[in-house]
């Protein structure tokens, strides 16, 4: 047999190919750089890059769109069932436990055949912010609101979860947002995806494990853990004292570091070009003065640079979302990505089953009766 070789986290391994996305050269998805898309495509168009390996013309645009439309009514019995959850539970176990529910009401659950696992991705990508939009309304004690078939999908998330008209610039900023956390290789989550598909389970299945996979504060988690750096570091004057202690006490500066980026994660920098107009907007310029001074800090002690939850933390509390649903708004963009792996894992598959190595006891006997 060859030699093992182990890799603790599997950093630096390479667990498998992708045709999806790579980050060497930049980060691209299917050949496409980030920076490009970010500037003239939109949410949609890269779904459906994604999705369907290819970018949108008019008319398949029009008709993902319409496909999209058609989607977005929840069965009446879904929603009742919606109704009778806890109005507290957590955001993400709520979005965990949608994703498993929406399931049951597919048409076309128990077919796993490739067509069919493309259309109940575009389904889902449909359904999650209807259904995060539903929940988090009932829980204010309000009723959900109508989506619009002719509205953008960041326009639509953005109304039906304030209740109000966004702005222009808020529907890009979000929409920038929802392109960034769209895709990333073999992240965690992605790659629990792809492991759950490795063994012919079905798609549902599939993102109900990257659900649960990105809820981590070391993943998609840390989105909303940002915040509350942010607070507790409370003023300029406050910040380098605070990271100094945080580090020297081994605390986890949420928003920093990357497993793989270790000179900067790009995604970042976009991202935050579109915080400071936000924050002017709200005055919330303090913030950013914070934000700054935090990310000089962490980079003159530890050298580590900041990652994309690090401004998109910010750029959603401009927009007056509610913090819980930062890491629910990572999952609504990221079931592309996830679904693109589930195909491209499906379409070429071997079930993912590593071995491990062994730290426990050896040879004990079991003491006879
Ligand atoms: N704050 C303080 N120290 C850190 C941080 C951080 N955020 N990240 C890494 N380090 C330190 C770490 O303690 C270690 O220090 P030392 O060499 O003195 O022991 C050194 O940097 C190298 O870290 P590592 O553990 O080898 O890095 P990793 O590749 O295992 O960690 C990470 C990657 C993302 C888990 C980590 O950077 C982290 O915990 N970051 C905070 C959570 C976070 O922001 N996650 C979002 C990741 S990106 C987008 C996403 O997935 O949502």
């Amino acid at each position: 047999m060859a030699e093992m070789i182990y890799s603790p986290g599997l950093e630096g391994v390479i667990a498998g190919e992708t045709a999806v996305c790579t980050i060497s050269g930049g980060l691209s998805y299917r050949g496409y750089s980030i920076d490009d898309l970010c500037e003239n495509a939109t949410f949609e168009e890269v779904a459906y890059l994604l999705l369907e390996n290819t970018p949108p013309d008019s008319s398949q645009l029009k008709k993902f769109k319409a496909d999209l439309a058609e989607n977005y009514r929840l069965d009446p019995q879904l929603e009742e069932l919606i109704r009778k959850l806890p109005s507290d539970i957590p955001m993400m176990d709520y979005m965990r436990t949608a994703v498993s529910l929406v399931a049951h009401f597919d048409r076309e659950v128990g077919d796993d055949s490739p067509e069919a696992s493309l259309r109940k991705a575009t389904r889902l990508v449909a359904q999650l912010p209807i259904l995060l939009a539903f929940y988090h309304r009932l829980r204010q004690g309000k009723e959900p609101l109508e989506p619009r078939a002719e509205d953008s999908y960041a326009k639509n998330l953005l109304r039906l979860l304030t209740g109000k008209e966004p702005t222009a610039a808020h529907i890009k900023a979000m929409d920038v947002s929802l392109i960034l956390y769209a895709e990333h290789e073999f992240n965690a989550s992605t790659f629990a995806t792809r492991i759950v598909c490795s063994t012919l389970s079905d798609l549902h299945s599939a993102i109900t494990a990257g659900v649960g996979t990105l809820k981590g504060p070391l993943h998609g988690g840390a989105n909303e853990r940002v915040m509350e750096v942010l607070s507790e570091v409370g003023s300029s004057e406050n910040a380098p004292s605070w990271v100094s202690e945080a580090l020297a006490q081994k605390r986890r500066i949420m928003g920093f570091g990357h497993r793989v980026y270790k000179e900067g994660d790009p995604r970042a920098k976009i991202l935050k070009a579109y915080c400071v107009p936000l924050a002017n907007e709200t005055n919330n310029q303090e913030m950013e003065t914070i934000a700054d001074i935090i990310e000089q800090a962490v980079s003159s002690e530890k050298g580590l640079p900041p990652n994309l939850d690090w401004p998109s933390a910010r750029l959603y509390y401009y927009m007056g979302l509610p913090i819980d649903i930062y890491t629910p708004l990572f999952v609504l963009s990221r079931v592309t990505g996830w679904s693109a792996h589930y195909l491209e894992q499906q379409a070429n598959n071997r079930l993912i089953r590593p071995r491990s190595k062994y730290t426990g006891k050896e040879g004990l006997r079991w003491p006879a009766n």
